[in-house]
């Protein structure tokens, strides 16, 4: 096969004696070298638009933990703001942007193509990464669903339930599915430019594609994943693509088929019992430990990651959380997590 990295063998479809591991936000305020070059920023946003200090702080859960991958620093919420919708952070809450939910705020929005005007920082963090990492390091870079994506962008806010969005498609479906069109034509040059700048795996971020139902699902999350995974395979032959369909639940059955993704990402709602019997029989899959773990450690931790661990261990697979690693979490927990996983290395 001659790919040496292991993520890479994974995405490949290799089944591993030991899978590779890397963690969502990875990279973030659990450990306090992330929180002293956060303060050394001023704020999230002057983090993400510095490609230095954006780069370093994707180094250091590398260096603390060895990682298999690394996660570019950076938001989902970046391309909204290079089409032109204002994009604020507020301490303690969350994202803040401008709504879209008329025709004239959708019109303000410019074209997919001018994105990069903004976005220049963030492919030059993905340049300094790609010197940088070690050698056995693979470089994964990401952007959000277009229906995630969207969420945020017509509430102007995260939703528990993505009211707005779901209210927009109902009730100016035309709207609606032109800003898909939009955020999905953007997204393909923002991962295009990734890959160029030196990312060897994207990921697509569909955190809230648990909330579309039947038709929908097909429409909104099944269609823009398959478009952005063909127009990236046809422009960057052999990029590997890893879709994750949050909270999709039965829906994670046949996703690889019909997105062309190379690998799908789990949820903890999942069991991994389950997933390797009606997913990873498709390809590889991603996950999925509850990051709560992060926060309690003990015995319960070491119990779920072997459960996991042996649960997939008949195919390809590549160990994470099912969701991203939070604020409270011990760092000390992380590297159990790590132990746990490479506990049976050389046997
Ligand atoms: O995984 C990584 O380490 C890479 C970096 C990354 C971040 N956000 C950094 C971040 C990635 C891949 C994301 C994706 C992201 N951003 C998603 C999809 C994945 C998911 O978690 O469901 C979403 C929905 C967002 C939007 C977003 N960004 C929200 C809702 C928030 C606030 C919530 C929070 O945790 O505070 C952010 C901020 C954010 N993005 C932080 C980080 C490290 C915390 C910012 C800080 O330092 O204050």
């Amino acid at each position: 096969m001659g790919q040496q990295k292991t993520i890479l063998r994974a995405l490949a479809g290799e089944t591993q004696a030991v899978p590779p591991i890397w963690m969502m936000r990875q990279a973030g305020r659990y450990l306090p070298e992330y929180r002293a070059t956060r303060a050394q920023a001023g704020d999230f946003l002057s983090l993400c638009y510095n490609p230095e200090l954006a780069a370093e702080v994707t180094l250091q859960p590398i260096r603390r933990y060895g990682f298999d991958a690394a996660i570019l620093f950076a938001d989902i919420l970046l391309v909204p703001q290079a089409l032109g919708a204002e994009l604020w952070f507020v301490t303690g809450e969350g994202p803040r942007l401008s709504t879209i939910t008329t025709e004239a705020d959708f019109a303000k929005l410019g074209p997919a193509g001018d994105v990069h005007e903004t976005l220049n920082p963030i492919y030059e963090t993905v340049r300094i990464l790609s010197r940088e990492l070690p050698s056995d390091t693979t470089l994964i870079g990401f952007a959000g669903a277009p229906w995630t994506v969207a969420t945020y962008m017509i509430a102007g806010r995260g939703t528990p339930d993505q009211g707005p969005a779901h209210a927009l498609m109902q009730e100016n479906t035309a709207l609606f599915e032109a800003l898909l069109a939009r955020i999905t034509e953007a997204t393909i040059h923002y991962l295009s430019a990734q890959i160029e700048a030196g990312a060897e795996v994207v990921k697509i971020f569909d955190s809230w594609a648990g909330s579309l139902k039947g038709a929908a699902f097909e429409k909104y999350a099944l269609e823009p994943a398959r478009e952005i995974t063909a127009a990236l395979k046809a422009r960057h032959p052999g990029i590997p693509v890893i879709g994750f369909p949050r909270e999709a639940g039965e829906k994670y059955v046949g996703f690889h088929k019909a997105t062309g993704v190379d690998c799908v990402a789990l949820d903890n709602s999942v069991d991994p019992e389950w997933a390797a019997a009606h997913v990873q029989v498709d390809g590889c899959v991603q996950g999925n430990l509850a990051s709560r773990h992060m926060v309690t450690g003990g015995e319960a931790l070491v119990a779920d990651t072997r459960r996991i661990v042996q649960a997939l261990s008949q195919g390809p697979h590549i160990f994470n959380l099912g969701h991203g690693i939070t604020p409270d979490a011990d760092p000390d927990n992380v590297q159990l997590m790590i132990d746990t996983v490479r506990e049976g290395a050389g046997q």
